[in-house]
């Protein structure tokens, strides 16, 4: 699969098969998570997998009741290191650098795991504190998303994107 089919054909899946994702695959995703570009190559990203039924349905409750997250055979959740990147760059380093690190480094995933036949949805909404002490998740160690991953049960169609005319501005704003 080409980089483009991949970007295009890749949907958020919130329906999962009860079937088991390898350690080996999981490994794959992270690898690929790994190779995202990051300012000054400081690698603000920490990747914590979540197997446990116990800890995954608490990771539910964390996230507004959002199911799905419990169907998947496994829960990646990814944190950012405000710490690290502040040390580099200061606030823009906090603030900016290490979200946008992090956010290309689960796009990696994404699309990695689309193009192996895995089935994925970026969930932002979850309570930061809650999530932080499920996980123990050290102070300056930000989670930013959670990525449930299993074999899609569902084939949604694309949702509407703008078109490149409402979005392109050329030489200014
Ligand atoms: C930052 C961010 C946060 C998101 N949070 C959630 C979420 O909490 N729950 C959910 O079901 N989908 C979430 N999504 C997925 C979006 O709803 C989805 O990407 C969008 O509707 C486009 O659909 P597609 O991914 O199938 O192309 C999130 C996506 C992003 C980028």
């Amino acid at each position: 699969m080409n980089v483009l089919e991949a970007i295009k054909g890749r949907r958020s899946i919130r329906a999962f098969k009860n079937q088991g994702v390898p350690a080996e695959i999981v490994e794959e995703l992270i690898d690929a998570a790994r190779w995202a570009p990051s300012a000054g190559n400081i690698q603000p990203w920490e990747f914590i997998i979540v197997r446990k039924p116990r800890i995954k349905r608490r990771l539910v409750e964390t996230a507004l009741g959002q199911m799905f997250i419990e169907e998947a055979s496994v829960v990646i959740v990814v944190c950012a290191d405000e710490e690290r990147s502040s040390q580099g760059y200061g606030v823009r380093g906090k603030t900016l650098y290490c979200i946008q690190d992090t956010a290309a480094a689960m796009q990696n995933i994404h699309l990695t795991a689309y193009s192996l036949g895995l089935g994925t949805c970026w969930v932002g909404a979850f309570r930061e504190e809650e999530t932080r002490r499920i996980l123990k998740i050290p102070r300056g160690m930000r989670p930013v998303a959670i990525i449930p991953v299993g074999y899609p049960a569902e084939a949604p169609t694309a949702r509407m994107r703008k078109s490149t005319s409402q979005i392109v501005h050329y030489e200014t704003f």
